[in-house]
């Protein structure tokens, strides 16, 4: 198999696309982002990292964070982690809030924003958030092996400033007990994990913990075996909200995307891959990004199933 021929296919297709799909606009400092970028890069079980287009631009990685967030969480307090979240798709968009009425501010999954809050709130752990927010930076670099992954404050401000559903999200659990600290607190360590920015190329480093069975390339582990299957079961069934059976459908690989417009998606045993595109489609999951996706599953037989 050429991939290097099969990842400059991609990117040519991306570029000739005229239907880019929409910037996210309800995160003001996201809105100016040029929808005009595509990038791509592929990390190898073998060791081999192929890429293309803008791939070592910096991107927002907004829920992406929340695969991280999720492994930090189960790292910290295990197993007890669902009881205060889900394991099921929801079938709604990601900020929904009409489940938890039903359900008891329990979250139907860690995917989901009110589930992120939850893992965030667990991954405080009475701390304040900066030890929070920089044990989550650590934890990044360490994965992707780079020490230039950061934060961008003014996107943090941003959402911070205008996130009033998370906010709702927040206080409606906190009133069921199912969040813990100052809403507050728990929402400036979300907003800020979301605004973490990486490239493609750092973000498919970063994954491949979960293409090589919970171990870091470097040696040790980062999580065991049966939890790095878990977190890319999760990722499957939930990891594109209420579009994750479409993913399934024409993709087959766990993915986890972000309104900033990237997507990690991880082949068991096989590749790590970051695609980014600005622009989103109908359920807020990138457009160019998904069909690089599609197109790199099909020509490289990666689907899972
Ligand atoms: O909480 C939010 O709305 C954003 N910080 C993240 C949402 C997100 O990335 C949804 N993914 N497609």
């Amino acid at each position: 198999m050429d991939l290097p021929a099969i990842i400059a296919d991609i990117v040519a297709h991306a570029a000739s696309r005229e239907d880019r799909g929409t910037v996210a606009s309800y995160i003001p400092e996201l809105a100016k982002v040029d929808p005009g970028q595509f990038g791509i890069a592929v990390a190898t079980a073998d060791g081999r990292l192929i890429e293309g287009g803008d791939c070592a631009t910096g991107f927002s990685i907004q829920s992406i964070s929340k695969v991280f967030a999720l492994t930090l969480a189960l790292g910290k307090i295990g197993d007890q982690l669902w009881q205060r979240v889900g394991r099921e798709p929801s079938g709604n968009a990601f900020n929904s809030i009409v489940q938890l009425e039903q359900e008891q501010g329990i979250p139907r999954n860690p995917f989901i924003n009110a589930g992120a809050v939850v893992v965030a709130d667990v991954n405080l752990g009475g701390h304040q958030p900066r030890v929070a927010i920089g044990e989550m930076l650590r934890f990044v670099r360490y994965l992707a092996g780079d020490d230039g992954i950061a934060i961008n404050e003014t996107v943090a401000a941003s959402e911070t400033a205008t996130g009033f559903r998370n906010m709702a999200l927040a206080n409606y659990m906190r009133a069921f007990g199912n969040i813990h600290h100052p809403v507050d607190l728990v929402l400036g360590t979300y907003f800020h994990q979301c605004a973490i920015e990486m490239s493609c190329r750092q973000l498919a480093l970063a994954g491949r913990y979960l293409m090589l069975d919970g171990r870091h390339p470097e040696g040790g582990r980062v999580v065991s075996s049966s939890r790095a299957k878990r977190i890319n079961a999760l990722m499957l069934t939930c990891g594109h909200y209420d579009a994750s059976g479409d993913f399934a459908f024409r993709v087959g690989i766990p993915g986890k995307s972000g309104v900033g417009g990237g997507i990690l998606a991880i082949v068991p045993g096989r590749a790590s891959i970051a695609v980014w595109s600005p622009g989103l489609n109908e359920n807020g999951n990138s457009q160019l990004g998904t069909l690089a996706l599609e197109e790199l599953a099909h020509r490289t037989g990666w689907s899972v199933f």
